[in-house]
């Protein structure tokens, strides 16, 4: 829907972990717009509430309160809206880049990019030139055809984020995306995304400590102890 103003609306957003006397607050009354086309930074320290915010707004991680809209579709009001297709939503919508990669170990590295296109009704030749040309751009041509098992760290975390990327998401939520990489490789990553941000109009969320990438953001969102200030 391009008549909407935000990619992510999040209003009062408030989530409890655990029942009875061990409860945690992880976010209390979060609330952040973010445009389509948008690269923004979450700072905070550890155990502030960052992840849960970001799997909040990724369908993964039911909120407690408030509401939660992407792209237009009212996904969550005070716990999920009942009947909504969360898993559809999360294919068609959303990209994730999280610290642990979850590759498939018996695809290549291309094929891991390939079945994310596949999925989304991509024939396999063209699914097979988006995932060679995203490859590409991330420095791994050379390693297309290998197994995650013979890549290194940094390059397993690279094809997770080409397979991430692959389908053009509208919102793109990345954890800590560059931490394993090498200052190169995660400026790469970082131009990649501030790309996407600009050609396909995808709004992007990057929880992050790294100081070398911090320039490129649109925003920065800082979070303390479970509260979102978004006047950086
Ligand atoms: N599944 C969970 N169950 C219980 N508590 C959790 C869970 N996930 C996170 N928490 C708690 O919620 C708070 C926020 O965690 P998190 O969102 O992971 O913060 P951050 O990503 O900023 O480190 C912390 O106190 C953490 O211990
Ligand atoms: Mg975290």
């Amino acid at each position: 829907m391009d008549d909407c103003r935000y990619a992510i609306e999040v209003e009062n957003l408030t989530k409890i972990y655990g029942k009875g006397g061990s409860t945690v607050i992880a976010l209390s009354g979060a609330s952040i717009q973010v445009k389509p086309g948008e690269l923004v930074a979450i700072l905070g320290p550890s155990g502030s509430g960052k992840t849960t915010l970001l799997t909040s707004i990724g369908l993964i991680n039911e909120p407690t309160h408030g509401r939660v809209v992407i792209d237009g579709t009212v996904v969550a009001d005070e716990g999920w809206l009942p009947g909504i297709d969360l898993k559809r939503l999360r294919r068609e919508k959303l990209g994730f880049i999280f610290q642990a990669h979850n590759l498939i170990p018996f695809l290549t590295a291309r094929e891991n990019v390939m079945i994310a296109l596949e999925i989304n009704q991509l024939s396999r030749g063209e699914a097979k030139a988006r995932a060679t040309e995203l490859l590409g751009v991330l420095n791994l041509g050379h390693r297309m055809d290998n197994y995650p098992s013979s890549l290194s760290g940094g390059e397993a975390q690279r094809v997770a984020i080409a397979r991430a990327l692959a389908n053009k998401p509208k919102v793109i939520l990345a954890d800590e995306p560059t931490a394993a990489l090498d200052t190169e490789n995660g400026k790469n990553v970082m131009i990649l995304l501030k790309k996407l941000a600009l050609e396909n109009h995808s709004a992007i969320l990057v929880v992050t400590h790294d100081h070398r990438m911090v320039d490129g953001f649109d925003r920065i969102f800082h979070v303390n102890d479970g509260h979102v200030n978004t006047e950086s």
